[in-house]
């Protein structure tokens, strides 16, 4: 998606009073309250309120007034490549091209940084399918990637499902409008 289209999809988020932005250290515990609510569900990991800290410099956030109703986070594993975590969009506004348009400004983002691909460990990969992203063997991602999934408390029972997607993907449908 080009810059031209992400603008006109954040001028559609404003006609709603909505604003994406990069998260601030203010927004950090409801980004706590948010994604924990999505785990505690299944649907996410849960961040504790030091990494989200120490990470909140990955997130965007889309806000109404100075309320948090959607996040997504950009963390950059290794020399081309960054993973999509944290995408969490409050349940209300679910269905509105709002977590579509947090991963096309996270693709953004990893351009601007220089990165080639990024990648997601996901429950719903018909989301992701939709953005163009393609199931991918962990194991085909920088060690320092499935080194984590080694220490984490669910390996090796996961049922979470590696996906990837080069930056510079041209989408063939565009991305849902915001209704
Ligand atoms: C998954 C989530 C981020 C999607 O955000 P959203 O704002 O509701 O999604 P969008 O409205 O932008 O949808 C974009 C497209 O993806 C589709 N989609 C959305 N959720 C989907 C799902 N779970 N499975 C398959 N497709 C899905 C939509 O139908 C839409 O497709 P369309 O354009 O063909 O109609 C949101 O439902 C959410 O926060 N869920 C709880 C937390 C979570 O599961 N996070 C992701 C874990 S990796």
């Amino acid at each position: 998606m080009s810059d031209a289209q992400i603008a006109q999809k954040l001028a559609e988020l404003a006609t709603k009073d909505r604003r994406l932005e990069r998260a601030r250290i203010a927004d950090v515990p409801q980004l706590h309250t948010l994604i924990n609510y999505f785990a505690d569900q299944g649907d996410l990991l849960h961040r504790s309120m030091s990494e989200l800290y120490e990470n909140v410099r990955d997130f965007i956030v889309v806000k109404e007034g100075e309320k948090v109703v959607a996040c997504a986070s950009l963390h950059v594993n290794w020399e081309d490549v960054a993973e999509i975590k944290s995408v969490a969009v409050s349940t209300p506004l679910q269905g509105q091209g709002i977590g579509a348009l947090l991963i096309e400004q996270s693709i953004e983002d990893a351009v601007d940084l220089g990165l080639k691909r990024v990648f997601v460990l996901t429950h719903k990969p018909g989301f992701y399918e939709r953005l163009g992203f393609q199931r991918a063997d962990v194991l085909s991602f920088p060690r320092k990637v499935w080194s984590e999934c080694i220490r984490c408390p669910k390996f090796p029972s996961c049922n979470e499902i590696a996906m990837d997607r080069p930056v510079d993907l041209e989408l063939s449908e565009p991305l849902p409008s915001q209704e």
